[in-house]
């Protein structure tokens, strides 16, 4: 075999997210891009030579020329095996599970997630290590510094090989394993969630469902195990077929975003049960007939419900939720008398109370849930769990959300995205909040007073480590919540995020719209950050 050493001189912009490196395909495409942060990843482990990695992607636009330079790549820097979901494919979570049952080294997974795909759009990057979760600070740190020293790349000079067949064969001295994306995934599943019963759900005549993949990559995940195991009927799994543009869509499992199945659901004949998962089938949406369920509710909602579960009848060990998600997983956790833990906004923060054993169940309020079944979030899991429950219940989505909220009090709950606005008017902004924080503590503005401002710091009760600068924070006495954070994911401009919540315990309140509800905080909100007039944005770009 003959590797090629190629020159190449460092790109200042590599610096990995919130989770990976995002960026424009055509950015992705430019020389030596892709491979300088390969390498720089594989300059960051402890040991690539001999080392086993899983590889993947969901199937996006440019997924397999990156596959095919990764391969390459490996070969070149003598790693011994690579585990390749057939065609290119590994869903996120799948990845994730595939790692930590092979008991590989690490992987590396191709995907920016919810970011629509194609030529004109997002390709993504990130390493996962052998815990099979996202890899933590230290590590991103350790490949981005890589990334502003490298000088030189290993790329082996290969032919295309084919990777639609599963198989195992060498390639210039590297292991290839082509596996089926799906079945490892689906057998967890049927490990952890009771098939039967959610079978028996599926015959009964009054239930109906809808999956949305949103042609992403949890297409032939939901339709194997929806509808050819648990026996849903076909056409259950809508626009199933992935596309490397996503169809055009913005694969996002949102009520802005996945409006084709928001319609389905809220049509008068319409399902019982919906659900939808994002481009790379880490993110969930739960919904009922003419219900959405809030991702921040759906935790609290799972981690009460968790002992009908047959993979999680043994109790839950903790909680945790990232910095912004509500309260609502807190009052759960609080009854079940187990710890709630608190992380800034990222998978990644969560894999150390994972690995301890602290926590089973995490969750974020952007469309993320997952357990410690793997070290990612878990669209499809998260459906299954769903399922499992009405099958327990037999009651509707909305019942058992209302009989929630009347044990447990309700979190109003919505969040503000203002995306693509400019760079520099978003750090003014954030600047312009930050001044305040000090001199709001003890002010009442209309008729909340305010508990705490701060700019949220965390340290990890694993390894002490300390993240800063993860969202300013305006906490009022009643529980109540406002805070500000610059989107980590995005590749063009900046998007603020605004998060907002209040408590109300009393269930005659509890039918109140979300908006009406914290119509008061949202305006507070509005005039903290001095919205409109800093970013000339009246309105927000989605309202989750
Ligand atoms: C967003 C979400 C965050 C999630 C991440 C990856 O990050 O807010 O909760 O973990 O995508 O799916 P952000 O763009 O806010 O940095
Ligand atoms: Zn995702």
């Amino acid at each position: 075999m003959s590797i090629e050493k190629i020159s190449t001189h460092p790109f200042k912009d590599q610096k990995p997210g919130t989770s990976g490196l995002r960026k424009k395909v055509s950015h992705f495409k430019i020389e030596h891009y892709l491979e300088n942060f390969v390498q720089s990843i594989f300059n960051s482990m402890d040991r690539v030579e001999g080392s086993q990695l899983a590889l993947g992607g969901d199937g996006r636009y440019y997924n397999r020329e990156a596959i095919h330079t990764i391969m390459r790549m490996a070969s070149a820097n003598g790693v011994a095996r690579l585990v390749i979901g057939q065609g290119g494919i590994l869903s996120t979570p799948a990845a994730s599970h595939i790692i930590r049952k092979y008991k590989l080294d690490g992987g590396i997974i191709l995907s920016a997630s919810h970011n629509p795909g194609g030529p004109e759009e997002d390709f993504g990057i990130k390493f996962n290590t052998a815990n099979g979760g996202p890899a933590p600070e230290n590590v991103t740190e350790r490949i981005y510094e890589h990334t502003l020293n490298i000088s030189e790349y290993w790329i082996a000079d290969a032919q295309l090989v084919d990777i639609d067949h599963q198989g195992n064969f060498d390639f210039e001295g590297l292991q290839v394993e082509i596996i089926d994306p799906v079945d490892d995934y689906a057998e967890l599943m049927s490990q952890l969630f009771d098939f039967d019963l959610i079978h028996q759900l599926f015959n009964s005549a009054s239930f109906t469902m809808r999956f949305d993949a949103m042609h992403a990559v949890t297409g032939p995940y939901a339709t194997r195990i929806l509808e050819d195991m648990l026996g849903a009927e076909p056409g259950t799994v809508i626009n199933g077929t992935p596309l490397p543009d996503f169809g055009g869509g913005h694969p996002d499992p949102n009520l802005t975003y996945a409006k084709e199945l928001v319609d389905i659901m809220y049509a008068t004949q319409g399902p019982t049960f919906g659900a939808a998962s994002d481009g790379d089938g880490d993110r969930n949406m739960i919904l009922g007939k003419r219900f959405f369920v809030t991702p921040s509710d759906s935790l609290a909602i799972m981690a009460a419900n968790a002992h009908h579960i047959p993979g999680y009848r043994q109790g839950i060990s903790g909680v945790a939720r990232s910095m912004p998600t509500s309260q609502a997983a807190d009052r759960v956790a609080e009854r079940l008398g187990v710890e709630c833990y608190e992380t800034p906004t990222g998978w990644k923060f969560f894999g150390n109370l994972l690995d301890a054993r602290k926590v089973t169940l995490c969750g974020e309020e952007s469309f993320g849930s997952g357990s410690d079944h793997i070290r990612e979030k878990d669209g499809l899991w998260a459906v299954l769990f769903w399922l499992n429950i009405l099958a327990n219940k037999r009651r509707s989505v909305e019942d058992i959300v209302r009989e929630h909220w009347s044990l447990f009090g309700r979190n109003y709950y919505t969040r503000y995205d203002y995306e693509g606005i400019n760079s520099q008017a978003a750090e003014e902004l954030m600047a312009g909040i930050e001044e305040q924080l000090d001199s709001l503590k003890g002010k009442t503005l209309g008729d909340f007073e305010v508990a705490y401002a701060d700019d949220f710091s965390y340290e990890d009760p694993i390894d002490q480590s300390i993240s800063e600068h993860q969202g300013l924070r305006i906490g009022f006495t009643d529980g109540s919540r406002i805070i500000y954070r610059l989107s980590g994911t995005g590749t063009s401009g900046a998007t603020l995020r605004v998060y907002i919540e209040r408590f109300e315990p009393d269930p005659d309140k509890h039918h109140l719209d979300t908006q009406k509800a914290l119509g008061e905080l949202i305006s507070i909100a509005k005039v903290i950050a001095d919205i409109q007039a800093k970013t000339g944005r009246e309105e927000p770009t989605v309202i989750t």
